[in-house]
């Protein structure tokens, strides 16, 4: 149940639209894609689908169910996450730090997310200015999905975090597309995300993390003074892929 991109008049959405519109540039015919999920993901695949009204081929993997449906509405032809990976994955996120590390999983999508994000040869991730900050954990809190059975355990095993059990706005538990339950976690301003990561990760019950280390290979970002692009390498060779 990720969101459904929600229609609340969005202040960013011009920056967002122009931040998908540039990483609209990298796809090319034949390529398989893989598509995000929320407001600036929104706007990849409304571009994806018009380019695909206009001839472009290519084969998509959507990384929620409300991105399926857009991607329906556009008619771009959905395929399933092969062991062939995909050619190019464009996301939004909730932080970008200057290295490259996200945080994602404010709509609460992050596990098929990161799954195409790892499964692709070039991740591009598309944001507003907003969304860069100096370090990770500096604004947002970082969604772990965990299974529902025996939720309230491994949320004590997170409670250095002060996990917060995520709700819908109309207070009822929000359940991913996988059936898991989120817990958004306090970490505050990270000096090793990879390091708070690995640990979480290494819980039972913790499914993944939306910390993104290592993954993406290109930002661009949104600015009101036009969209910067800014490339990463994996310079720890610490990525998770
Ligand atoms: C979805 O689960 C998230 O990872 C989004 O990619 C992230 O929250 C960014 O969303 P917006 O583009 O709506 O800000």
């Amino acid at each position: 149940m990720s969101d459904d991109h929600a229609a609340a008049p969005d202040p960013r959405a011009e920056l967002k639209r122009e931040a998908a519109e540039a990483a609209l540039q990298e796809v090319q015919d034949g390529m398989r894609l893989g598509l995000g999920t929320g407001s600036t993901a929104r706007f990849v695949i409304e571009g994806v689908g018009r380019l695909v009204a206009q001839g472009l081929r290519v084969t998509a993997v959507a990384t929620s169910e409300a991105s399926v449906r857009l991607a329906q509405q556009y008619a771009i032809p959905l395929t399933d996450l092969t062991p062939a990976g995909l050619d190019l994955a464009i996301d939004g996120a909730d932080e970008v730090d200057p290295t490259g590390g996200l945080i994602k999983g404010g709509g609460g999508a992050l596990l098929r997310e990161k799954l195409v994000a790892s499964a692709a040869r070039r991740f591009v991730v598309v944001v507003d200015e907003t969304k860069q900050v100096a370090q990770l954990g500096n604004h947002f809190k970082v969604p772990v999905e965990i299974v529902r059975w025996g939720w309230e355990r491994t949320a004590a095993q997170l409670e250095a975090y002060h996990p917060t059990l995520r709700r819908t706005p109309d207070g009822a538990l929000f359940v991913t597309d996988n059936g898991n339950l989120i817990l958004d976690c306090a970490t505050g301003p990270m000096d090793q995300p990879l390091a708070v990561h690995r640990q979480m990760k290494s819980l039972v019950g913790v499914v993944e993390t939306g910390l993104f280390i290592g993954i993406a290979r290109r930002a661009l970002v949104a600015t009101t003074g036009g969209v910067k692009s800014v490339e990463f390498d994996d310079p720890h060779g610490h990525g998770l892929k």
